[in-house]
């Protein structure tokens, strides 16, 4: 899938459950508020509409190309609020950007989870299937270790553990077996190198009746591990979120799979610091769905410090 248009690089990612976000976070002006998934600046850039011109918003995105959009796209709305602060980290190393920015504690923070219809389609990276470049899958190229990396390293049952795991990927031994078989005379370096590998791991039967590229599952399992997604997700919700938000503050939290969701549901059941505002997690309307089928897998679930 392609994200661009034309030569220039222009960001194309829809945000997802936009009026539910910005409901549920019940912004009001002067609050201090984190998008710790900045992205495009989609969603911030309603924030910064809604928090005046009192406000701060703090964008953090681990990918430089994301946060170049988010700058562009957000810079028209400074002009009218408040202050914004864009940085390069990672959502888990909040408290160090609010040490630097002299703050002690946030009373909104939105996280909008995986990845952004912009980084698909990025050449670069590896991350759609039509990616011409390098297999990397990171969103921040300074830490850890390409995917295509991992793939010469590991062994075959940590491949297998990662596949099954992250990917939920029934045929995660065969897949891990030839990829392992692979690399021994012709190194994966490119999307289409592990898509066809893929292929010729699974079953003929299941390869003729898959709905979707038959490496979907590969591409989502090899991205968490290269950015230990989850790794992330879990500080956050175990000792960044409880240590930064106010009492009475929210935290809206989007994601996109079961992995992620299923931490974020274990975490805000805990009563002794969070009131789960969402029972139920919120998904996006068929005609949302309509216009944006990324947003089909989207639960959003919201909760308030105690
Ligand atoms: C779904 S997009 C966010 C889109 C954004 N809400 C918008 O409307 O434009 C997810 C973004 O989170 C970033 N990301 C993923 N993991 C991150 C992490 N641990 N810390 C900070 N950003 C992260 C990705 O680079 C990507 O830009």
């Amino acid at each position: 899938m392609s994200g661009m248009s034309g030569d220039q690089k222009r960001p194309v990612h829809l945000p997802v459950l936009l009026r539910e976000v910005i409901e549920q976070l019940d912004l009001t002006p002067g609050l201090v508020v984190v998008d710790g998934t900045v992205g495009a600046g989609g969603h911030s850039q309603h924030i910064l509409q809604r928090i005046g011109a009192e406000g701060t918003l703090i964008g953090l995105d681990r990918d430089a190309m994301m946060l170049n959009f988010a700058g562009e796209k957000l810079e028209l709305e400074k002009l009218s609020a408040g202050q914004c602060h864009l940085r390069q980290a990672s959502y888990a190393e909040l408290p160090a950007v609010l040490e630097e920015l002299e703050l002690e504690s946030i009373d909104r923070i939105l996280l909008d989870l995986g990845l952004s219809s912009d980084q698909l389609g990025d050449d670069e990276r590896g991350f759609g299937f039509e990616s011409t470049g390098e297999l990397d899958l990171r969103f921040d190229i300074r830490t850890g270790v390409p995917a295509w990396k991992l793939l010469e390293t590991l062994s075959e049952s940590e491949l297998c553990e990662i596949l099954e795991i992250y990917g939920e990927e029934r045929f995660s031994q065969r897949i891990a077996s030839e990829l392992v078989k692979q690399r021994k005379t012709a190194p994966i370096r490119t999307a289409a190198e592990l898509i066809k590998a893929v292929q010729q791991a699974i079953p003929s039967k299941a390869l003729a009746s898959a709905r979707k590229n038959p490496a979907t599952r590969v591409f989502q399992a090899l991205r968490i591990a290269a950015n230990q997604e989850l790794k992330q997700l879990e500080i956050m919700l175990e000792s960044v979120l409880p240590q930064v938000l106010k009492p009475g503050g929210r935290a809206a939290i989007i994601s996109f799979h079961s992995l992620e969701d299923r931490l974020v549901k274990q975490a805000f059941k805990n009563q002794a610091i969070w009131k789960n505002l969402t029972p139920k997690p919120i998904i996006a309307t068929q005609a949302e769905q309509r216009v944006n089928p990324r947003c089909r897998t989207a639960k959003l679930r919201v909760a308030m410090k105690t």
